[in-house]
């Protein structure tokens, strides 16, 4: 069984390298995956090692450090074009979540405005990756208390549900949407969270599931195809989940399936929410149909492990993301406050 240290970071900076959880093999398996080059990290991006819209901006970050490391150009402007080629490969990982190409432009923008030697500029980058991560954990614990205002006064115990996981392993630490439900345990206003579990990736049953366990928070897995059930027979007071993208209008990508549930949500009068800091809001699209969404490998639907599920002969369909209209969400929390997805725009910095 897994052993893990407390709290949970799923990257690292140690000893020169990056340091992962290796999110693929949770629950069974704690096993941390040391990354020393960018094409490592872009690997681990892709193949899911790493995951989860921040914590993905993240790795992202240390990566275009490792891959700036290795350049052994000293001439500025070559420098600055081999950096280009590398971040370019960083923003080809994965297409939905915005963190990434924020964190990789952060990063660009910070290297290009100073002045000094390729040396220092490997520096700044190291440091900046360092602030995104430092800053990325601040502000999942303001959105934690943020999230505490929002919560339904009654009943005094509130049962939760969250979909996918947007908890520390998503993050730089203590999450998002599971920030919040983390504060509301704390704060003694939690009865238990009910974890969809999420298919095809299964993040809810594996990853959410154990992070609670980790910290003793009472919680119940169920199938995807169950939530409506359970907010018919009123066992869910409110639903938390995290974001991928959100455009200017509010519309929100996050994993596939969150936006059925926004639909259930609004049917049986379940309030419905989206916790994400600003690094995950694209003002530049100006709504959810322009948010591009990641398609994977059908064998995510048609195999659990190494058991094969359906038969030959059968095509198949696999979008990660999928996106919640904006009228369906009841408020977007940020590091910044609650707002409406109406009122977005005046968080714009
Ligand atoms: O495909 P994943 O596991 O990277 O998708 C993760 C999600 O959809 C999360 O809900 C989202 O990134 C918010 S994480 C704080």
């Amino acid at each position: 069984m897994q052993s893990q240290s407390n709290p949970i970071y799923p990257v690292l900076w140690q000893d020169n390298q990056v340091l992962l959880i290796n999110q693929t093999l949770l629950p069974n398996q704690y096993e941390v995956v040391k990354i020393n080059s960018y094409q490592d990290m872009a690997k681990a991006i892709k193949t899911m090692i790493v995951r989860g819209a921040p914590a993905i901006g993240i790795a992202a970050a240390y990566g275009l450090y490792l891959g700036a490391r290795d350049i052994k150009i000293q001439e500025r402007e070559t420098f600055f074009k081999e950096l280009e080629i590398i971040a370019e490969e960083l923003r080809q990982t994965r297409p939905t979540a915005v963190n990434l190409f924020w964190a990789i432009s952060r990063m660009l923008k910070t290297v290009s405005e100073t002045a000094g030697t390729v040396e220092d500029i490997k520096q700044i980058l190291l440091k900046t990756a360092q602030e995104i991560q430092a800053e990325d954990l601040e502000t999942c614990q303001k959105m934690g208390d943020n999230g505490l205002l929002v919560l339904p006064p009654e009943p005094q115990k509130l049962t939760l549900l969250t979909h996918c996981n947007a908890g520390a392993l998503a993050t730089a630490g203590y999450g998002t949407a599971l920030g919040v439900i983390r504060s509301a345990w704390t704060a003694g206003r939690l009865e238990r969270v009910y974890a969809d579990e999420t298919r095809p990736r299964l993040q809810g049953a594996k990853l959410t599931a154990w992070e609670c366990v980790q910290e003793g928070i009472p919680v119940t897995v169920i199938s995807d195809n169950m939530a409506a059930h359970c907010m018919q027979k009123r066992l869910i007071h409110a639903v938390f989940v995290g974001a991928d993208r959100i455009a200017a209008n509010g519309d929100t990508a996050n994993k596939i399936g969150t936006y059925g549930l926004a639909v259930i949500s609004q049917m049986h009068n379940v309030p419905f929410f989206v916790v994400a800091p600003l690094s995950t809001i694209d003002f530049e699209l100006a709504n959810g149909d322009l948010i591009p969404i990641e398609e994977r490998h059908p064998s995510e639907i048609y195999q659990v492990g190494e058991t094969r599920l359906c038969p030959d002969g059968v095509d198949y369909y696999n979008p990660a993301f999928d996106v919640t209209p904006a009228n369906l969400i009841k408020a977007i929390i940020t590091e910044k406050g609650v707002v409406k997805p109406s009122e977005l725009l005046t968080l714009k910095g």
